[in-house]
């Protein structure tokens, strides 16, 4: 699992965790007493993620500076502090460049419709995607969003997002999110959390959560952010949606922490609320199945269903947003 993880992080350009990661796969000593016989696919990013925690909160300072005996010597000063993070804190990234995709895909359906949006995001984090509509993007065609934003992107596409698309008119209605563990950037452990989760030295990174954090903190009403299981909750606020407005419920990279099982039962709340004929999309990434090894490039496919239409596919997403394939 250490192994895979390494290449994942060279991939991603964590040149630092795919170090420490590949060192950790032949000599997994030191994180034994942590992770114990855990080998879930994400265990790399919650180990890494709990270590960073320590050197942000200054208890392991040079934990991911001072190479493999700094990092060893860490995970054996604080196993009871780490194990804890590992067992319990769930990965907390909120990436809000992911919104380059989402931005022409909430497009597409308030072209289609007409109708304002009522967002419902499926593990949001902290929600800092919620407020998309408050960042700047440039496209190759053209603007959206907020031109004097703090936070802007220049949205690198393979597929160009079309000049009419970008032009279409939007209203969002109502912002709401379901997160096993929402997180309060308004707290001061809100915002630490959220950097544990990215990769040292990822300084962009780091500068776009900190830019988004400010724009969600002065936005004139923050999101709903819901605390609970969505698969579980999700079919209570489908069956109370609204006629006069499209009910979206959207996700980037959270269904993939889902059982088959659990996510099978997600889209069957959604084509049983779509049978009462009330309006309803679902925009979502997923992991291109046919992908077999790390050693390609990583990248979601975006899926978008406006009901009763099947659903299509209308991008492809690099992970982290880092460039788009628009299709439509
Ligand atoms: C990797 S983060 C992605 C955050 C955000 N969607 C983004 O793209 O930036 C995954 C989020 O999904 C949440 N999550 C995972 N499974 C969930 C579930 N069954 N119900 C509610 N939230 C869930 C986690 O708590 C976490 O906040």
């Amino acid at each position: 699992m250490l192994r895979r993880q390494a290449e994942h992080f060279a991939l991603l350009g964590s040149p630092v965790y795919a170090r420490l990661a590949a060192q950790l796969a032949e000599d997994t000593t030191p994180a034994r007493r942590i992770v114990g016989d855990d080998v879930s696919w994400d265990l790399g990013l919650r180990l890494f993620g709990a270590v960073h925690h320590h050197v942000l909160l200054g208890i392991a300072p040079n934990a991911l500076s001072g190479g493999w005996d700094d990092f060893s010597a860490a995970l054996a000063a604080h196993p009871v502090s780490l194990r804890r993070f590992v067992e319990e804190q769930g990965v907390q990234t909120n990436e809000t460049q992911r919104c380059v995709a989402l931005v022409p895909a909430f497009l597409t359906i308030a072209r289609a419709t007409g109708l304002p949006l009522d967002l419902i995001e499926l593990g949001p984090s902290a929600g800092l995607n919620l407020v998309f509509d408050r960042y700047g993007y440039r496209y190759a065609e053209g603007a959206f969003g907020d031109r004097s934003a703090r936070l802007t992107f220049d949205a690198i596409e393979r597929g160009r997002v079309p000049a009419g698309l970008l032009r279409a008119p939007l209203e969002i209605r109502g912002r709401r999110g379901i997160d096993l563990a929402p997180i309060d950037v308004v707290t001061a452990e809100g915002p630490v959390l959220l950097h544990s989760f990215l990769w040292p030295g990822s300084t962009e990174r780091a500068a776009r959560l900190d830019a988004a954090i400010a724009t969600f903190l002065e936005a004139p009403s923050r999101p709903e952010l819901l605390q609970g299981d969505y698969v579980d909750l999700l079919p209570g606020l489908l069956a109370q949606r609204s006629t006069d407005a499209l009910t979206v419920v959207f996700q980037t990279a959270s269904t993939g922490y889902l059982e088959q099982e659990r996510y099978n039962l997600l889209r069957a709340s959604l084509e049983v609320a779509a049978s009462d004929g009330r309006p309803l999309a679902w925009v979502s990434s997923r992991r291109r199945e046919e992908r077999e090894s790390m050693d390609e490039e990583s990248f979601w496919e975006l899926e978008l269903r406006l009901w009763p239409a099947p659903a299509r596919l209308v991008a492809l997403v690099d992970f982290h947003g880092n460039w788009i394939d628009w299709v439509g």
